[in-house]
């Protein structure tokens, strides 16, 4: 155990060299999340090192090119020519670090329960390496408790303690892949540490490369946050979602009453429906917290009801497709019903948990014949699928039916409004256009 005298000296030594950018950094998971903060740390002046299990994004990174969107690759060459940016496979580097965030993934298993693989893997690791005077931050979404209940004993086990002789905290990453407004650095950053002086050396040193820091008082409430951010967002698009289903019913144009419902200027935020939740996030962290709270003995009912009225919105979609197919006297089946784009949101790349897949699944397995385009994604070999990006205009002029499942800002919606047969347009991308072939969620 660190006298206080020893404690007081390895806190200064590690809080000084952050505040001098002299530490050097380290980042676990170089995907969407990870790179992104390796660049702005980097950016910032810091020496700093990824580390990634896959070889081939680590060697991309040595090479000085980018395989995120939101990354320019002209950043990273600068970056790894100056020499404050490399990454590697070796977890060993670890032992030169003086502080680790971890980003790698937190996906569901088969039951909607967490899987804690990645976070665990890259955990062990870290803890091989791990010594006095490190600040470690794990960023991954995951359950209130994992930091301390999880993480903090693995920390522990070589005989360190927390707040004495390492830190150690959770930071919600909460940034936006595609958002030209919000990005890694000015998206105010949520800290909280196993400990008060935990919290204050990850605020000391997200200050050194971000805008806004917002402490709190445990890595329990940061990792609450993330979830309610999330879980407010899948109940309020579930909510959307089922009042589309509602005024289809009953004749009411949906998208009309929620921008009139948006003029109150107070104690309302609009949220829009569509072909169904898509990403890594939305439609997954929710049920983190369910697992949770249900582990505690409570049920989240809004959050599997929410899961299910979103995990309706392909089949919804499906079934607009073949109304308007019957009402021009076709069937679906042997009809050519070609989607665009893929993505889970606009102006992105990324196809995870995409509503676009499940559409295309059930598309093909009521007999139609499908094509998709989207610039963001030139091949689809998800899912079974695999497809080719049919950019031409001719993909649309010979389909029975196009489906905009992504809205994405290239497409040109007054072209495809003329050439089109038929449309089922899930994101009211062509707000502004009316026309009798033209059918809105
Ligand atoms: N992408 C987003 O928009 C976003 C936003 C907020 C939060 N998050 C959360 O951030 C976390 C990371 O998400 P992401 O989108 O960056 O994932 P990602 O799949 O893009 O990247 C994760 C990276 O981690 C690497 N990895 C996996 N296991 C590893 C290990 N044991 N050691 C080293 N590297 C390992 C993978 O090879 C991959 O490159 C998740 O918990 C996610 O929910 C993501």
């Amino acid at each position: 155990m660190a006298t206080a005298v020893q404690t007081r000296n390895t806190l200064e030594t590690l809080a000084a060299k952050i505040d001098s950018r002299t530490a050097r950094v380290g980042v676990v998971g170089l995907g969407y999340v990870g790179l992104p903060l390796a660049v702005e740390f980097a950016d910032a002046g810091f020496s700093v090192t990824g580390i990634d299990l896959q070889a081939e994004k680590v060697k991309q990174i040595n090479q000085g090119s980018s395989y995120i969107q939101d990354v320019p690759p002209e950043q990273v060459r600068s970056l790894v020519e100056e020499r404050k940016l490399a990454a590697t496979t070796d977890f060993a580097v670890v032992a030169d670090l003086d502080t680790v965030n971890i980003c790698v993934p937190t996906p569901l298993g088969k039951a909607k329960d967490p899987d804690m693989t990645f976070v665990m893997e890259a955990s062990r690791q870290v803890a091989r390496y791990l010594h006095p005077g490190m600040l470690i931050v794990l960023e991954s979404t995951t359950y209130p408790g994992t930091t301390e209940e999880m993480l903090l004993p693995l920390f522990e086990s070589g005989g360190l303690r927390v707040g004495e002789d390492f830190w150690l905290c959770f930071s919600p990453e909460r940034v936006d892949p595609g958002n030209p407004q919000f990005h890694t650095r000015n998206i105010p950053k949520v800290v909280g540490g196993i400990t008060p002086q935990c919290t204050n050396m990850g605020a000391c040193f997200y200050r050194q490369a971000l805008e806004t820091i917002v402490p709190v008082g445990s890595a329990r409430v940061a990792e609450t946050v993330k979830l309610l951010e999330n879980t407010f967002r899948m109940i309020n698009i579930g909510l959307v979602n089922e009042l589309t289903i509602m005024c289809e019913r009953m004749g009411i144009d949906i998208w009309e009453v929620i921008d009139a419902a948006a003029t109150k200027p107070f104690g309302f935020m609009p949220f829009y429906p569509g072909p169904g939740l898509g990403g890594h996030c939305i439609p997954i962290d929710p049920f983190y917290l369910s697992w949770k709270s249900k582990q505690a003995g409570g049920e989240a009912r809004f959050i599997e009801l929410a899961g299910w009225v979103n995990g309706q919105m392909p089949e919804f979609v499906v079934s607009k497709v073949q109304n308007a197919l019957n009402d021009a006297g076709k069937p679906l089946k042997g009809s050519r019903i070609h989607v665009m784009g893929v993505a889970y949101k606009r102006d992105i790349d990324d196809v995870r948990e995409s509503p676009a897949l499940d559409i295309l699944h059930v598309l093909r397995s009521r007999g139609a014949q499908v094509s998709y385009s989207d610039p963001h994604v030139p091949r689809l070999t998800a899912d079974g699928l695999d497809l080719s990006s049919e950019d031409g205009p001719e993909a649309v002029g010979e389909a029975d039916c196009v489906v905009i499942v992504t809205d994405h800002r290239v497409f040109d919606y007054s072209s495809i409004a003329q050439s089109a047969r038929l449309i089922v347009d899930t994101r009211n991308a062509m707000k502004g256009i009316a026309a009798p072939h033209i059918i809105r969620l």
